[in-house]
Order: C-alpha cells, then structure tokens, then sequence
C-alpha cells in the first residue's frame, strides 16, 4: 500500500526554529509593555461551548454563521474552537465572580480559529494578543487602552494608522439602522452577494465592505456618527481630547463597525501598509453590554487584539535578519573519554544558567560543520588527552576571539571574554 505524507491543516502554520525565536522575542517585549499599563495574564481554555460565541459575538455575524470550528463533543455537547477571546475571558470572570467591586486589567496570548478563505497574513489557526479592561465606564479607559495599542506597536517597530468611530448605544443604533435600510434597500442590486445577503439582518457589515461597488455606495450613506444619542457624542468628544494631550494621531473613520456584534461606543482599529487587504493589525473597541448579557454584573468593559502573525510578517518585512537565537556555547567530544568530561562540564555550566549544547564522539570536521549549524557563539572540541595536561582551545565561531589553557579554567575564560551568566 502505498504511504501517503501527511501534512498540517490548510490554513494552519507550524513555526520552527529560528522563526520560534522571533516569536518569542516579540512576546517577551510585549508582556513587558503590558506590564508597564498594569495588566496581568489570564489562561482560559481553546474549547468553550458553542452557545457562548453565538451569544456574545452574535448569531448574525459572520464569524458565528460561516467560520466557527464546531462540533459534537462525544456526550453530544456542542463545542467550538475559540474564533476570538473576549467572549471567554468574559466567562470566565462572571464564573469566578471576579468583577464584583473590581476593576480587572488582563491580557492573554494564543491561537485562535476561523474558517476564512487562507490568504497572506489570513489564517485558520491564527494568533492574538488581546487585553481587556473592565469596570471603567469613562473615556479614561478609552484612552489608556488606546495608547497601550500604541506602545505595542511602536516596541515591535510596526508604523500604523489609528482609525476611530464611534458606534454609540444599541437604542441609537437600533434607530440608525432604519436610516441606513431606507438609504440602502433602493441601491441593493449594485451590492455585492455577501451584502445582499446581509443587507436586511446586519445593513451596518455594508459599510464596511471591501467590495469596490459596495464601497462607492457606502460613501454616500447617512453616517452613524451624525445620529449618535448625546451621552455616546460626549464620550467620543473626551476620547480624542485625551487622545490629542497624549499626542496619538488618528482619523476618524465613520463607516469603521467591527464584525462583532457586542460593541458599544468607541471602536478602532490599526492599519498598517504592507500586508494587503489584510493590514489591520490591531482592533478593538468598548462592550459595555456584554458582561450582563452574559449574566454577569452590569459592568463597562473596553478591548482589543492584536495579530500575531501579521505583526511577525511586517517586521520581516522591516528587519533583514533576526538576531541569532543560539546557545553561548558548543562542546565537542572527539572520544568517549571526552564525552564524559564534556557532559559533566555541560551541566556545570548550565547549572549557573549558560547555554550550552553538546556533541559528539565523532571527527573534528563533523564537529565543526554541527558546531557551525548551532549558531552558538564559542565552541570547544576536546579529545581524552586534552584532559590530562593539555590546553583545550575555546573559539568564537563569528568572530576572532580566542582563549587557551586548562580545562578547569573554562568556566572562568567564559565569564572573562563576557559571556553572558545572567
Ligand atoms: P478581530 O477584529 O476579529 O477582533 O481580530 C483582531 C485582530 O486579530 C485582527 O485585527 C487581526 O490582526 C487578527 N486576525 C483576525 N482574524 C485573523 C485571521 N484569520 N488570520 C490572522 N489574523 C487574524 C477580535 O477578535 C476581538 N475579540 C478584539 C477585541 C478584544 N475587542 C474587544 N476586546
């Protein structure tokens, strides 16, 4: 029977070494930029039960009719891989009863799934940064989330503009979209499919159409922004005073309404050129309803996330290489006797917190040619004889530095030549 090779989910990307390392690298400045902004993490599971993304993203959205992974857990329970991770978060707090009295600042990292076509920086499996922030119904909070946005774009080195728009309460909206029908139900044979479709159940997705036709027509619709309710005007009013003492540049986009139903207020998204039709990096917005729609606690609540990969896809774009991910230093055995040596002196090191891999038995030009491919800084190759008498030699691999002498002294020469014991 002939084997067939399988491979990974389409749509779904497998991240190897050194590309790991960027990830890593990128994750770690993060979390210390959300440290700054006083955020703490939280862990919450891939899997929730259907009806929770149904509820809270809403049964009219696009995620929640063509792209959710769901099916049949084996007690018949329906479950799906999480699109987005609001909605669990906010689960997880009502659950916990943490909101009660309490002003929660959390973020989370990881992969998230959407049955979308696969495209440049469009993915099945994808991952998020998200932060959230509860308790506070003021533009403050607003404002603060937004300049976090900011600040994790600017440590990763990505330009981006801030768009803005406001989508006011559900009561102004309701009335908006009566507006927006009445405007658009005499133009419905120049939208494209997917707005046809949506016209009657969600007219607002028409808005923000990327279809050229669909666009020209959404320029010339009433705006949302004119029939805000007075409360949700002022609000984006204080919002961009804050946004402008903090010198944060935006525009404001009146046909910007997010693919997820549970928005209130302010939303906003950041767009970066480069990636396409796929350039939003960052988005987010407040939903102050959905803690107790829910079944929580009535409780304002603002957020965004961010995607990873199409984050990783620009700084490669920006940055030729990434810094070498190796380890400080390679040991080679070129016998048994050495092996030994090499392992214990290995553990040693690594013991005071250096990286250390090791090789071996084998020839010096095997040796080499594995000390050059782990990218380490130093190398050692060292026979049995070396161990009793001899100078071992250490050698930087990119550079010219060296050190000779006694085996016992290897510890000291690398701490001497500023080789990182952190
Ligand atoms: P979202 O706009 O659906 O919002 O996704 C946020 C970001 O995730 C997007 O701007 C994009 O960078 C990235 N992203 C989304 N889908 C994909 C995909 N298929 N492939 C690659 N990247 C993707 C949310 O998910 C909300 N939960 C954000 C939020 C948090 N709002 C309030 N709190």
């Amino acid at each position: 029977m002939a084997k067939t090779t399988l491979s990974a989910v389409r749509g779904m990307n497998d991240i190897l070494p050194p590309e790991s390392g960027a990830w890593q690298q990128l994750e770690q400045s993060f979390r210390s930029v959300l440290a700054q902004y006083g955020c703490a993490e939280i862990r919450v599971p891939i899997v929730e039960q259907s009806a929770l993304f149904a509820r809270a993203i809403g049964d009219v959205t696009d995620i929640v009719q063509k792209e959710m992974y769901t099916f049949a857990d084996r007690n018949g329970d329906s479950l799906t891989l999480r699109p987005e991770g609001t909605a669990g978060v906010v689960r997880a707090l009502i659950e916990h009863g943490a909101l009660r009295g309490q002003t929660p600042r959390l973020y989370y990292m990881g992969p998230m799934f959407r049955h979308e076509r696969p495209q440049r920086g469009r993915y099945r499996q994808f991952h998020q940064l998200g932060v959230e922030f509860f308790g506070i119904a003021g533009a403050s909070a607003d404002a603060e989330i937004i300049a976090l946005s900011a600040r994790l774009l600017a440590s990763a080195g990505i330009p981006a503009q801030l768009q803005l728009n406001s989508l006011g309460t559900p009561e102004s909206r309701a009335g908006y979209r009566e507006i927006l029908l009445a405007y658009l139900r005499p133009h419905a044979q120049q939208l494209c499919n997917d707005c046809q479709e949506r016209l009657e159940r969600n007219p607002l997705r028409v808005l923000d159409c990327k279809i050229a036709s669909c666009q020209e027509i959404a320029r010339g619709a009433p705006q949302l922004l004119q029939h805000l309710d007075p409360e949700s005007a002022a609000h984006f009013v204080a919002l961009q005073e804050l946004l402008q003492a903090m010198d944060i540049a935006y525009t404001i986009n009146p046909r910007l309404v997010r693919g997820l139903d549970y928005y209130h207020r302010t939303v906003f998204e950041w767009v970066a050129d480069g990636l396409g039709s796929q350039g939003t990096v960052l988005a987010g917005g407040r939903y102050d309803g959905l803690v107790a729609q829910l079944g929580g606690p009535e409780t304002p609540a603002i957020g965004f996330a961010l995607g990873m990969e199409r984050i990783l896809a620009l700084r490669s774009l920006t940055q030729a290489s990434e810094s070498s991910t190796g380890p400080a230093l390679f040991l080679g055995a070129l016998d048994e006797p050495a092996l030994s040596a090499v392992f214990q002196r290995a553990e040693e090191l690594r013991s005071q917190g250096l990286s250390v891999v090791v090789a071996g038995p084998g020839s010096v030009k095997s040796l080499l040619k594995q000390a050059q491919r782990s990218a380490a800084r130093y190398q050692v190759l060292l026979g049995g004889s070396d161990l009793t008498g001899g100078d071992i030699l250490l050698k930087e691999q990119e550079g010219q530095g060296e050190w000779r002498g006694p085996w016992a002294e290897l510890p000291r020469a690398l701490a001497t030549l500023g080789v990182d014991f952190p």
